[in-house]
């Protein structure tokens, strides 16, 4: 084995310095996952929605709050530029970005699920730093329900825009089998946003959503219900690679296929479960194939996810292949073609998603 040498720099002062006070502006957004968190729950940001400049009294009045702590939450949100600071008159607002970003749940810009996901895995973060020690798994069925509330809350807006617009339309005749009539496995589907929402558009298709996480298809569940979607629509407890019925004329994977232990027999059970011209629509987190094309915002983001969620998910499974969050297109191909699809191609991205298509 062979070590390779990298000199080190000599120390500067100057850029230990700087490097502080980014670290400064971390721990500020750090706490700010719990003032985002707080302020959603609470009702503060949607009290201060169109409102105009209110005083920490008026606001703490109007959610029934009290005015010390909705004063604190206020500088700490002006600090950071979430909320305006009018000092002539001691009052704050929320400007017109920031009140679609933090307040309109259908907007693809909304943020209070992405916080909340990112809360929920740093409260959990004791049993990763054991699970790391110890090389065993976290299943996601263990975490919190801020993981799960807000991993639905953070999907379901990039779904609202993209999926029913642009990623269905980019697979080869599937829109078109949809309209008529096709039956569809949505795997992985935690909550349910996305079988709920292709449900919703293609009223002649039957859908059949599964998770292994029981709490998850009693929420799907409910949501489905309340969506009034009747019989097409049914869930089920089951993994990925044991879920029901057979010739599907098209399957998805959300943000999923990482997260299971064994990707590979996932993916032959799915080729087993479709119809010969069947589609396999996989919908991944957008990543490069080297790690220094994903040192970027929305890979830190990732990589973070995939230490405290994903890669702890997948070493809980059997088989434990751990794929992470960044695994990139050309290991999600190695993967698909293991199990024995003869097409691969990608067909669609966003800053947060790559979306592929695979056909047996
Ligand atoms: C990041 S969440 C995404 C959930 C949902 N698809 C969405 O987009 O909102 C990952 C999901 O994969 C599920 N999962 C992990 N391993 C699984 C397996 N082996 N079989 C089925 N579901 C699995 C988890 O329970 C969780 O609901």
């Amino acid at each position: 084995m062979t070590t390779q040498i990298i000199e080190e720099a000599p120390l500067d002062g100057a850029k230990l310095e700087q490097f502080v006070f980014r670290a400064v502006d971390e721990v500020g957004a750090t706490l700010n996952a719990a003032l985002v968190v707080i302020g959603d729950r609470l009702g503060l940001y949607r009290a201060l929605a169109g409102a105009g400049a209110l005083t920490p009294g008026e606001l703490a009045s109007r959610t029934g709050t009290g005015e010390r702590y909705v004063r604190e939450w206020l500088n700490a949100q002006a600090a950071g530029g979430y909320v305006a600071y009018h000092p002539e008159q001691e009052r704050y607002s929320l400007p017109p970005e920031q009140t679609v970003a933090l307040t309109d749940e259908d907007s693809p810009a909304y943020l209070p699920g992405f916080f909340q996901i990112a809360l929920g895995s740093v409260l959990d973060s004791p049993r990763i730093t054991e699970a790391i020690r110890s090389g065993s798994g976290v299943g996601w069925h263990e975490h919190n329900l801020h993981v799960h509330d807000g991993c639905e809350r953070f999907f379901r807006p990039g779904y609202n825009a993209n999926l029913i617009a642009s990623w269905l339309p980019a697979l080869d005749g599937v829109v078109e089998r949809l309209e008529q009539g096709a039956r569809v496995a949505d795997v992985g589907c935690g909550h349910g946003a996305s079988t709920i929402l292709m449900a919703g558009a293609f009223p002649n298709s039957t859908f059949v959503g599964s998770d292994y996480h029981a709490g998850s298809i009693e929420t799907a569940r409910r949501r489905a219900a309340d969506a009034a979607l009747g019989e097409r629509v049914r869930f089920e407890a089951t993994p990925a690679a044991a879920y029901t019925g057979e010739g599907y004329d098209l399957v998805t994977m959300f943000d999923c296929l990482h997260d299971m232990g064994d990707p590979v027999g996932a993916a032959r059970h799915v080729l087993g479960t479709l119809s010969p011209d069947g589609t396999w629509m996989i919908v991944e987190p957008a990543a490069g194939d080297r790690v220094e094309d994903n040192l970027n915002p929305v890979g830190r983001a990732y990589y973070g996810f995939s230490t405290l969620l994903c890669t702890p998910a997948s070493l809980s499974q059997d088989v434990g292949l751990a794929l992470g969050a960044q695994a990139g297109p050309a290991r999600i191909a190695e993967v698909v073609t293991e199990a024995g699809f003869t097409r691969f191609r990608r067909v669609a991205e966003t800053p947060f998603n790559l979306v592929f298509e695979a056909r047996p």
